[in-house]
């Protein structure tokens, strides 16, 4: 593993100081959740609001459902967007942050229609890009541990380093 810079360490250090975390904390956002009625998603929508920020949870319902949004339905910072990734649309706020989880977990779910999965994956991630860019919102991708190959150990803990670093490339030492 390659050692951090002496910069990455100051602004490590920076991050985990009171200082910072008080003044994050008192920042609230706009934050736009796709695949937020799913299982992670609408947990992040619960903490995300939790924290104060207004939240959009954009989902298509495919996996996900409304059952899972039931403790924060009524929210007053809480919008739902029924909307599908892989569709291009105008969308009419600002978001600060992006956390687009919109994809199916599940190898059940994800292998059932592997097409529309590889849409979600690439035209659903182009569209999410594309609105971060216009709006300047910073964005987080959840992927899988499975584009790392098979691993060794199930289920893989923080410390576990995959057999190979990139599926297209050699394993590295
Ligand atoms: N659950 C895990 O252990 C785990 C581990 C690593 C990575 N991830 C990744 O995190 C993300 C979310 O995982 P999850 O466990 O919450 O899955 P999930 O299936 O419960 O949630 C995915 C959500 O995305 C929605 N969705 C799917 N396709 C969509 C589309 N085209 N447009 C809009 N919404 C769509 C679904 O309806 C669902 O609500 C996935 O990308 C997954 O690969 C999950």
């Amino acid at each position: 593993m390659v050692a951090p810079s002496a910069q990455t360490r100051v602004e490590n250090a920076w991050w985990k100081t009171r200082k910072f975390k008080r003044f994050y904390k008192n920042i609230k956002m706009l934050i736009l959740v796709t695949g937020g009625a799913g299982f992670i998603g609408s947990h992040l929508c619960e903490v995300l609001l939790d924290q104060g920020h207004r939240v959009y949870c954009m989902d298509n319902y495919t996996t996900g459902s409304m059952d899972n949004l039931s403790g924060i339905l009524h929210h007053p910072k809480l919008t739902l967007m029924y909307h599908d990734v892989t569709v291009e649309k105008e969308l009419a706020f600002r978001a600060d942050q992006i956390y687009h989880l919109a994809c199916p977990a599940s190898p059940k779910d994800y292998q059932s229609d592997p097409i529309k999965t590889l849409m979600t994956s690439f035209l659903g991630t182009r569209n999410m890009l594309e609105y971060a860019k216009k709006v300047g919102a910073r964005i987080l991708f959840t992927s899988t541990s499975e584009v790392y190959g098979d691993p060794l150990v199930s289920p893989q803990q923080e410390e576990y380093w995959p057999a190979s670093s990139h599926l297209f490339s050699p394993t590295l030492p």
